[in-house]
């Protein structure tokens, strides 16, 4: 499988606080590899620096055969890379399918005629085209979430990097969301997910990295990762439970 995605020794500091820590992983054109970690491992700094929101002190990032630190992050997801946010920033006031039709605009590359286009079959995709009149802000969080991935996949990218698309949902709509990150990736759409809930990275992913304090600390099939005494230990301080049960 070709390599799309890699992180070579990529470090991060805020001030004193090294984020990322030697980083390197890759990921396969057309995988689903999922990131979990505790609180504050570095989860979503390794999304911000892999679309350019954030510059690494030290490593190389390559996308698609190329060294992409530096570049802009309108620049890289121009390239193909796009990324969700954690934190949910639509354009509140605006239509669903404007904030969309936005995400379409980004790469710089479509017409408006075009740009509607993608929106409208995105939205469809996400299932949000019932609310596609509705300002952006009356969105409940599960549409929202959904909104931030529609706004991802309108800039027609090649993988994307999702950051806890499924926090707060209830478990059927976590069910809907595994559904829809299949049907995506059968589009060929590479993905990368970064989730709490081990239970969605264990049904979707072929591969995973658990990142601890900003270091890797390991990686492999998730159904074994999960068991390894490392992982146990960085969730739970101790090596009696798993967190196969979260
Ligand atoms: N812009 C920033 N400035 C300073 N410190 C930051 C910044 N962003 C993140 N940090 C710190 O870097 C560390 C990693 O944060 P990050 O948000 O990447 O963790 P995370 O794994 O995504 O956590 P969570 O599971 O809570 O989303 C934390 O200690 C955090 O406080
Ligand atoms: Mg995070």
């Amino acid at each position: 499988m070709s390599t799309l995605l890699e992180l070579e020794r990529v470090t991060k500091r805020f001030g004193g606080l090294t984020a990322l820590d030697g980083v390197s992983l890759r990921v396969g054109a057309g995988e689903i590899v999922g990131i979990i970690g505790p609180n504050g491992s570095g989860k979503t700094t390794l999304f911000a620096t892999a679309s350019g929101f954030l510059r690494p002190e030290d490593g190389d990032i390559r996308f698609d055969g190329r060294s992409i630190v530096g570049l802009r992050p309108s620049r890289i997801n121009a390239l193909g890379l796009a990324r969700t946010f954690q934190i949910v920033q639509p354009f509140a006031g605006l239509s669903v399918r404007e904030n969309v039709v936005i995400g379409a605009l980004r790469g710089g590359r479509e017409t408006l005629a075009t740009a509607r286009r993608i929106a409208a079959e995105v939205l469809d995709l996400v299932g949000l085209s019932p609310r596609a009149g509705q300002p952006a802000g009356n969105l409940t969080l599960p549409e929202q979430k959904r909104l931030e991935m529609a706004r991802a996949l309108a800039t027609q990218p090649k993988l994307v990097l999702l950051d806890e698309i499924m926090a707060g949902l209830r478990p059927a709509e976590v069910d809907q969301a595994i559904g829809l990150l299949r049907q995506i990736r059968g589009r060929g759409v590479t993905l990368v997910i970064v989730e709490h809930l081990v239970r969605a990275v264990l049904a979707l992913a072929e591969r995973m990295y658990v990142l601890h304090h900003g270091s890797l600390i390991a990686e492999g099939r998730p159904d074994e990762v999960i068991h390894q005494p490392a992982v146990v230990e960085a969730y739970f301080g101790t090596t009696d439970g798993s967190p196969a049960r979260a």
